[in-house]
């Protein structure tokens, strides 16, 4: 079984082919391929959308060209087309889902809506031994841009959300805190860089909410922006290490105590943020020390891309699931 699959939630347009061998032998990635617009709304300072659905016109024909070419597939041979359906830019979701459609009609093959969410919460199993339709139930932390939340997983399609920021996402925080220190976007992976030098204890930033379920992160993007003007001489690794501490802790501590109230063995982490390494080191550390088995994405399926949509149109797909061609996207669409 053969899945096309687009992605063009926000300013990445990626299309992705993934074979399924069958239902107990994990799938076979044929391609993937993202095409970034990071420089095209670099100079706006935020993601433009009238800008991102006009290149994901211009990049989704090509991609699909590539992809088909590297699968050497014939578009007649795949057997279901996805794409995701939201949540996400109303206008950039309607590209990726109207060809999705336009081809499932076109060679008369199943269409499925994704959810980006459910694409990056079953990201850990990706075409491993797990790989089989059966996702076993754990507690999940997705941590992107744009969402962080924490989900009961009882199998798949069957989720229950714990908790979810009430105010930035981690990645969100990243991003702003990456700004106010003259950094590009996206701002994660600059103040990572910046952290390994750094001492984490140097500045003693807000953990905020560690009772709750839910997150929140403009407390701490705010103490960083009123400590900034007072720091004097070499201050940027320091920061960023104190920084980007408080964000694992609070992410550790509530994932910890989530999977700990929820009484599962299984901690998975997935979205942009798991590509941080202190996170997926902490995190992972913290599991073992609980005696939870921890799965996080690979680093590469971390951030947006098809072949996550790809592998859970074909988990929904070998489960017997399709969506109506009449679906329309939901740029809210929630996941649990
Ligand atoms: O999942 P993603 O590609 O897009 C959304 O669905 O939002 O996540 C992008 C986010 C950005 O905020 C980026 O700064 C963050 O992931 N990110 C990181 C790292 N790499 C990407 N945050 C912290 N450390 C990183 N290494
Ligand atoms: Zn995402």
């Amino acid at each position: 079984m053969t899945v096309l699959a687009l992605e063009t939630s926000c300013d990445e347009t990626a299309v992705a082919i993934l074979r399924g061998r069958d239902r107990h032998s994990g799938s076979e990635l044929l391609a993937s391929e993202v095409a970034s617009q990071i420089t095209e709304h670099e100079k706006y300072g935020g993601i433009v959308p009238e800008i991102a659905s006009r290149n994901h016109l211009v990049h989704a024909p090509r991609l699909l060209e590539r992809v088909t070419r590297d699968a050497k597939i014939d578009m007649s041979h795949v057997d279901a087309f996805a794409a995701t359906s939201g949540p996400g830019l109303a206008s950039s979701l309607m590209i990726g889902a109207s060809i999705a459609k336009g081809l499932a009609i076109g060679f008369g093959k199943p269409y499925l809506a994704i959810n980006h969410l459910e694409g990056h919460l079953l990201s850990p199993f990706f075409g491993g031994a797990d790989c089989d339709g059966q996702i076993r139930r754990n507690v999940s932390l997705i941590v992107s841009g744009g969402h962080t939340i924490s989900i009961r997983v009882h199998g798949l399609g069957n989720y229950h959300l714990i908790g979810c920021t009430v105010d930035d996402a981690a990645g969100e925080a990243f991003d702003k805190v990456a700004k106010m220190l003259g950094f590009g976007y996206p701002g994660g992976p600059e103040i990572e860089n910046h952290a390994r030098a750094g001492d984490p204890d140097r500045f003693d930033l807000p953990r905020s909410m560690l009772d709750s379920e839910n997150f929140s992160f403009s407390g701490l993007k705010t103490a960083v922006r009123y400590s900034l003007p007072k720091l004097k001489g070499d201050f940027l690794a320091d920061l960023c290490a104190s920084f980007q501490q408080a964000v694992v802790d609070a992410l550790v501590t509530k994932t910890i105590a989530a999977a700990q109230k929820y009484d599962v063995d299984l901690v998975t982490m997935s979205g942009g943020v798991s590509c941080n390494h202190e996170l997926r080191r902490q995190l992972g550390d913290a599991c073992a020390r609980e005696g939870f088995e921890f799965k996080s994405a690979e680093p590469w399926l971390c951030t947006d891309n098809a072949a996550m949509i790809a592998f859970a149109a074909l988990l929904r797909l070998q489960a017997g699931f399709e969506s109506r061609l009449t679906e329309e996207i939901d740029p809210n669409f929630a996941l649990a």
